[in-house]
């Protein structure tokens, strides 16, 4: 990645934006006749539902800046976030961080010898796919150029709260199970510190009491669209997710913001912690947001409850090759009609992957656009090639994730 980056930094200025302009409108995903069949049949209306727990419909990336009043996340931002970070990382270049609160705050104050510290979360309703591990990575990649702790909150309790089905055991146990695909990434323990709820919540209780008592129940049912029907856990429970931006300065009286990485949908517990902040004498906590990562389904779909539309970290090779096989491309219905009039990358969930996580060279995945379009490439060579690379990135991955076993309690905060 850092390959990457640096040869990235090189081109100029001009050609740096409208390649940025081009990969970030790759990321947008336009409608297409397929899609709009898939929303009729599977949707009554394609209207667009983002919640930190349900994601329907086409997401329409503006129209969240603009309803959660976050900012865009700008040339001129990401340019000052990489003299830092010696380049522009891959995740950034591709438009997969797109928004952000308060980062030009936490880089300023950096600049006069204000620290930071990360915070990011998981919530454990199974086993890790993919597009979890794309927002960590990018963690990783700022908590090495800055040098800063990372506390990583697992919320079984959250899991257990809005899932009917799942047992408070399941989730705890599915809390241990994804700290090992944190640790695999290569996260060390001196600067990582996971924080398990239900097991740790004697840390966080004080906090999360102290964020409670400041918000009400209209703002927050305005915030989350509580029902008559939802139960009373759910409705406390966005302090518990509030109080790790706090975490630091409580366990080591160092007042300094927390950043949180994270994708869009987690933007409304922020939303309410930074109104809560000041009051309690602590920094609002800034982000930095990416999309929802796609799947491999129609409309690039992806989600637990849908096995067939993600990869698991845990799928074996067989298991990765029939789900990308039977993934949802912009192939054409046959050869000869794609040879002629080519693919569309735009809407390809194959090609979405090599973006976000497959394809580190950028003259490369240009290439690949271009010969899709140019129908000089069949959706088959792409599948295969991917296929391979998933399986080669998992290889690894598993194997540095059975070793953290050994090491997962060094990771675990301590009083
Ligand atoms: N609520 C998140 C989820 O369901 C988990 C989480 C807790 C989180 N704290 C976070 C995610 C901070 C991002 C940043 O996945």
């Amino acid at each position: 990645m850092e390959n990457a980056s640096r040869i990235f930094i090189a081109y100029s200025k001009r050609a740096f934006l409208t390649k940025f302009n081009t990969l970030h409108k790759n990321c947008i995903r336009k409608p297409t006749k397929a899609r709009k069949v898939q929303n009729l049949v599977g949707e009554e209306k394609n209207e667009m539902v983002v919640t930190p727990w349900e994601v329907r419909g086409k997401v329409d990336y503006e129209r969240l800046i603009r309803e959660f009043g976050t900012q865009p996340l700008t040339m001129e931002l990401i340019q000052k976030l990489a003299k830092y970070t010696g380049g522009l990382h891959l995740q950034l270049r591709r438009g997969l961080f797109f928004s952000h609160r308060d980062l030009d705050v936490v880089l300023d104050l950096y600049e006069k010898g204000i620290k930071f510290v990360l915070y990011t979360g998981r919530g454990p309703s199974g086993p890790v796919h993919l597009g979890h591990l794309v927002p960590w990575i990018f963690t990783k990649h700022l908590q090495d150029h800055f040098k800063t702790r990372l506390y990583f909150q697992m919320t079984d309790d959250e899991k257990f709260l809005v899932k009917d089905e799942l047992e408070l055991k399941e989730a705890t146990n599915y809390a241990y199970e994804n700290a090992l695909d944190l640790i695999a990434l290569g996260f060390e323990p001196e600067n990582t510190f996971i924080i398990y709820d239900v097991q740790d919540i004697d840390l966080l209780y004080d906090l999360a009491l102290e964020v409670a008592k400041r918000i009400t129940y209209s703002t927050a049912r305005a915030t989350f669209g509580f029902q008559e029907s939802t139960n009373i856990g759910w409705v406390f429970w966005p302090a518990i997710q509030a109080a790790p931006c706090f975490i630091h300065a409580k366990l080591t009286g160092e007042n300094v913001p927390a950043l949180i990485p994270a994708a869009i949908d987690q933007d409304p517990y922020w939303r309410i912690t930074r109104d809560v902040a000041p009051k309690l004498g602590y920094y609002k906590p800034a982000q930095i947001h990416c999309r929802l990562l796609p799947g491999l389904g129609v409309g690039g779909k992806m989600s637990t409850s849908e096995p067939e539309t993600c990869i698991f970290t845990i799928d074996p090779p067989d298991v990765v090759k029939r789900k990308v096989w039977n993934a949802f491309t912009g192939g054409k219905p046959t050869v000869a009609e794609q040879r002629k009039m080519g693919g569309d990358p735009g809407i390809c969930t194959i090609f979405q992957y090599f973006l976000f996580m497959f394809e580190e060279d950028d003259g490369k995945l240009a290439e690949r656009e271009r010969r899709c379009k140019a129908g000089e490439i069949l959706c088959g060579e792409c599948k295969t090639e991917l296929a391979e690379r998933i399986n080669s990135f998992l290889e690894n991955h598993k194997r540095k994730r059975e070793k953290a076993r050994n090491v997962i309690d060094k990771f675990h905060i301590k009083r």
